[in-house]
């Protein structure tokens, strides 16, 4: 069974997508982890992050690898744990350059349906997952929120990591990541047209959890 995530920047994709899994027994694909962490490389190693073929180039001579235990999500980029290292902000505000290249998407995208063949059972996260990686999903989610609260969560988010930012900052950088993904040309943010879209505004997380198992459950016996 395969179930997809997309969604805007701190619509609670990531919560959705930790908790569902939790709920199906199925594996946790976070594919925004891996390109957080290719991103990671390229400011580390300082490539050129305007050279579409430097950023490829840097894809095909990197492994990322997701280690996903129910309830503990591992990152390894080239064998080394950054599962913290990726949720720096700099990597968030940077993570577009390698997210807008095809050459990286065309690593990527690979990895990305392997882990769902070996595990089975997925809940895979993303931007693109329902519209390209996995377009026969059984299930679709297309997650947003209003953008004041969204901000909200995000600033949470970041005072959690002890990574303080102003609100009114916060909520002009989801806005401009979100422009980002949804206007690039490559893959870019959108619900797939089965997509089931939920707005998670006023939704606590146990309530939104709730209505994405429901819908999996009703999409399941519609099938059987
Ligand atoms: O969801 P996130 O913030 O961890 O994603 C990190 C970056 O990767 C962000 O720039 C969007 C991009 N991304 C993407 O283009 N396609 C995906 N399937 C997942 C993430």
């Amino acid at each position: 069974m395969i179930i997809t995530i997309d969604g805007t920047v701190g619509s609670g994709k990531s919560t959705a997508a930790a908790g569902l899994a939790r709920r199906l027994g199925a594996r946790h694909l976070d594919t925004g982890a891996m390109y957080r962490a290719l991103t990671l490389k390229a400011l580390e190693t300082g490539a050129d992050l305007e050279d579409p073929a430097a950023l490829e180039a840097l894809a095909c001579a990197t492994t990322v690898e997701l280690d996903s235990e129910p309830g503990r999500q591992r990152v390894r980029l080239d064998g080394r744990d950054v599962t913290e290292a990726i949720r720096q902000n700099r990597v968030s505000t940077h993570s577009h350059y390698l997210a807008r290249t095809p050459g990286v998407r065309n690593v990527l995208v690979p990895v990305q349906r392997a882990f769902a063949e070996r595990a089975g059972n997925v809940v895979a996260e993303g931007r693109d997952q329902g519209t390209v990686v996995f377009p026969d999903a059984d299930a679709k989610f297309y997650l947003d929120a209003e953008p004041e609260e969204r901000a909200r969560r995000r600033q949470l988010e970041l005072e959690a990591r002890g990574q303080a930012a102003s609100y009114r900052a916060v909520l002009a950088e989801i806005v401009e990541r979100d422009r980002r993904d949804s206007t690039r040309e490559t893959a870019p943010l959108r619900a797939a047209e089965d997509a089931i879209y939920v707005d998670t505004t006023s939704m606590s997380v146990p309530e939104m959890i709730d209505a994405l198992e429901r819908e999996v459950r009703r999409c399941a016996q519609e099938k059987a």
